[in-house]
């Protein structure tokens, strides 16, 4: 008997988004006692049974045919609490949940917005979210590259840890969130441990509290420090979703990826010579084998555009002009990683010629004269994402940042999984 309730539980749950667990069923269910009740349950009995079967049969159809539809996908919106453009119920409605990135935190664990112009604009995107379509999720973000300092003073502290833990929930009911994201870029491995132990504390609190909270994390890819089988799997079922930074593979600041290539930033396949560990499919496939969850994992698409300076021919054995050599200045490469369309508009470049190379899906431009190159997402390129997460089942992308779009959103529109549905495809990842 319990048996097929269970069966009949999990197969509700292959339609539910996957964030929505059955929390909120398992804290209303009631008691039952009494001697007539027998009488009801078996009657209630036989009539789940026959539901269980039938459902049994659909999915079992399901499975085999892959014919029904799961409308199940993630489209997440960052915006960027410094950005300047306006924030609009068009843009809202092609995504599944909007992240204000970031709120401030300061060394002892509490959050506060980093100024009044960032409070003000998270709660333009608080109203205009809550004046559209209401099943839109609305979560902020904590951390990111220049905000990410405190995590590594607070972690190591319990009593820091139940300042967070306060201050988090505070945030949460105060402005009546649905969640929070965690983005730390990146915890050094000494800390990693109690970061972890944090990620599940945090998700017990949220379950005392008997409200579901959303929790994501990003993490970074596996080749720059990845966390691990034994790691990732410790904290998978605490959180709704992992965002995975599979971006910045060819990027002209000075950290570890960067060195003397130029190329997109993030290519689905293939790789400058030797490099073929920094694309999407390598990130993605990583983490789905090690986790064998691939619908927790969303993948980027980064809408801003990265420029190089003193960029020269293609590299040699790869013949595509997507990958080419950069000339350091004094000792460094010159470029910009982040830059929105109205950057690029403003540094006098535009995007609308460039070049598509198919093997890595992935768009450029490069002016030989001034030994430019700048590479960017396009329709093509999008589209290539938004394929790849359907035929891989992972669970959705997110867009970093959304206010970096033109006025004319061009690259959301682009971002469609035809109304977060998709048709199962599962070209299964070949896992070793
Ligand atoms: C935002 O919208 C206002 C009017 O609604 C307009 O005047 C302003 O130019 C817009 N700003 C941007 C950056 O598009
Ligand atoms: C690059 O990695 C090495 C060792 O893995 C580390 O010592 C160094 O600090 C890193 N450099 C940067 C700029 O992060
Ligand atoms: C994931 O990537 C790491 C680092 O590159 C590697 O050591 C590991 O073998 C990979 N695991 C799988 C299952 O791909
Ligand atoms: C390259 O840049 C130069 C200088 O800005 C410009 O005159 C030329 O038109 C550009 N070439 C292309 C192909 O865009
Ligand atoms: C995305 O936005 C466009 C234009 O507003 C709309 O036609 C489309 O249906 C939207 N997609 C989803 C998935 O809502
Ligand atoms: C499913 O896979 C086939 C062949 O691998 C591909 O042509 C097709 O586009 C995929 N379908 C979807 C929905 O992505």
């Amino acid at each position: 008997m319990t048996n097929i309730k269970s069966e009949q539980k999990e197969s509700e749950e292959l339609v539910l988004p996957n964030d929505r667990p059955q929390y909120e069923q398992r804290v209303t269910k009631q008691p039952t006692s009494g001697k007539y009740i027998i009488i009801t349950i078996t009657l209630i009995s036989i009539i789940i049974v026959g539901f269980g079967l039938g459902l049994c049969a659909q999915i079992y159809f399901q499975a085999e045919s892959d014919v029904l539809p799961i409308c199940d996908k993630r489209i997440i919106g960052y915006y960027s609490g410094s950005g300047t453009s306006n924030i609009t119920s068009t843009q809202l409605s092609n995504l599944t949940h909007t992240v204000f990135a970031f709120v401030y935190m300061t060394p002892d664990g509490t959050l506060l917005f980093n100024n009044q112009i960032e409070k003000n604009r998270f709660l333009k995107l608080k109203e205009v979210v809550r004046n559209g379509n209401s099943k839109i999720k609305l979560m902020f973000s904590i951390g990111g590259k220049d905000n990410s300092k405190y995590f590594s003073s607070v972690i190591p502290s319990e009593e820091r840890i139940q300042t967070f833990i306060e201050s988090i929930l505070e945030f949460l009911e105060a402005y009546d969130l649905d969640g929070v994201d965690l983005f730390w870029k990146w915890p050094e491995e000494e800390y990693r441990d109690a970061y972890f132990a944090f990620i599940n504390q945090l998700r017990k609190t949220f379950e005392a509290k008997k409200k579901y909270y959303i929790l994501s994390i990003v993490i970074p890819p596996p080749t720059l420090d990845g966390w691990g089988k034994k790691r990732l799997n410790k904290i998978i079922e605490s959180v709704d979703f992992i965002n995975a930074y599979s971006t910045d593979y060819y990027t002209p600041l000075a950290d570890n990826l960067s060195d003397d290539i130029a190329g997109p930033s993030a290519p689905i396949y293939f790789g400058a010579q030797g490099k073929s560990e920094r694309n999407v499919h390598h990130t993605a496939r990583n983490y789905s084998c090690l986790t064998k969850q691939a619908s927790k994992f969303n993948i980027v698409i980064p809408f801003y555009a990265t420029l190089w300076e003193n960029v020269y021919e293609t590299v040699l054995d790869s013949k595509r002009g997507v990958y080419r050599h950069v000339a350091p200045f004094y000792g460094r490469t010159v470029g910009k990683t982040y830059l929105s369309r109205l950057a690029v508009k403003q540094e006098g470049f535009q995007v609308e010629s460039y070049s598509y190379d198919p093997a890595p899906r992935a768009a450029f431009s490069y002016n030989r004269t001034i030994g430019i190159y700048l590479t960017f997402e396009t329709k093509e390129s999008i589209r290539a994402k938004i394929d790849y997460v359907k035929d891989r089942i992972l669970g959705g992308v997110w867009i970093f940042s959304v206010d970096m779009d033109d006025e004319t959103n061009s690259q959301l529109k682009a971002v469609s999984f035809d109304g977060f549905c998709t048709i199962g495809n599962g070209s299964k990842y070949e896992c070793v």
